[in-house]
């Protein structure tokens, strides 16, 4: 399962890129206005991409089908490397299919059950994004309905790639790579919660300990 970062936030892109273990990073409205309510948005995204590389989603904002794919058209003007993230909505499964018959890349956003990611799939997705964290925060199990997209995923071989958003807890992300989910994108701080261990730093404490314990004794031996 590839990690993405779901952030627009460039020192932790810049941090997390030098981990060497991200293969693309997703954006929203809101994340990019959480930064810098004057960030300018085009830069920002240049700069994203010139430090991750790979999958790097932008989102529109127009809710009207023409409106978004000819907002597509104009992102891909200043970024031609975007994947177009377009709202799942009837009039954004419309734009889909017209821009998956230029074959521009999609990623359907804002998925709460398996039908509309079906439909997702079936308008020409590239992507489907599931969002499990706002599925637990009404009270569903966002498992069991990641657990039933997969299912139908697998039993019909379908196209699109799920990636397990709204990624809020270290278990969301092994939930995520339990159930087949392609991608699971995450934000900073769940991915730095993830990677610690206390064991694994008490270990690097001790071997660091243990290794100039040894040099003073070398030290010592050498009078
Ligand atoms: C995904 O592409 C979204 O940007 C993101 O995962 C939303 O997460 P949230 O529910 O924490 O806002």
């Amino acid at each position: 399962m590839q990690i993405y970062l779901d952030t627009a936030n460039i020192s932790h892109i810049r941090e997390a890129a030098a981990w060497g273990i991200l293969s693309g990073v997703t954006t929203n409205p809101s994340l990019l206005a959480k930064e810098d309510p004057n960030v300018d948005v085009k830069e920002r995204i240049r700069e994203i991409h010139s430090l991750v590389g790979g999958h790097l989603s932008v989102e529109v904002i127009s809710t009207e089908t023409d409106g978004m794919v000819r907002e597509a058209h104009e992102i891909l003007e200043w970024f031609p490397e975007a994947t177009i993230k377009i709202p799942m909505i009837p009039t954004g499964l419309g734009a889909v299919k017209r821009l998956s018959d230029e074959n521009i890349p999609t990623n359907v956003t804002l998925i709460f059950n398996p039908v509309q990611a079906l439909a997702a799939n079936n308008a020409g997705a590239t992507y489907v994004s599931v969002f499990l964290g706002r599925i637990d925060d009404i009270g569903m199990s966002s498992s069991a309905i990641l657990e039933e997209i997969t299912g139908i995923w697998y039993t019909h071989n379908l196209e699109s790639q799920i990636i397990a958003a709204s990624i809020r807890t270290p278990l969301h992300i092994i939930e995520s790579a339990k159930l087949g989910a392609h991608i699971a994108t995450v934000p900073y701080n769940t991915l730095k919660q993830s990677l610690q261990h206390p064991l694994t730093d008490k270990g690097v404490q001790l071997f660091l300990d243990d290794y100039a314990k040894m040099q003073t004794e070398i030290a010592k031996l050498k009078g």
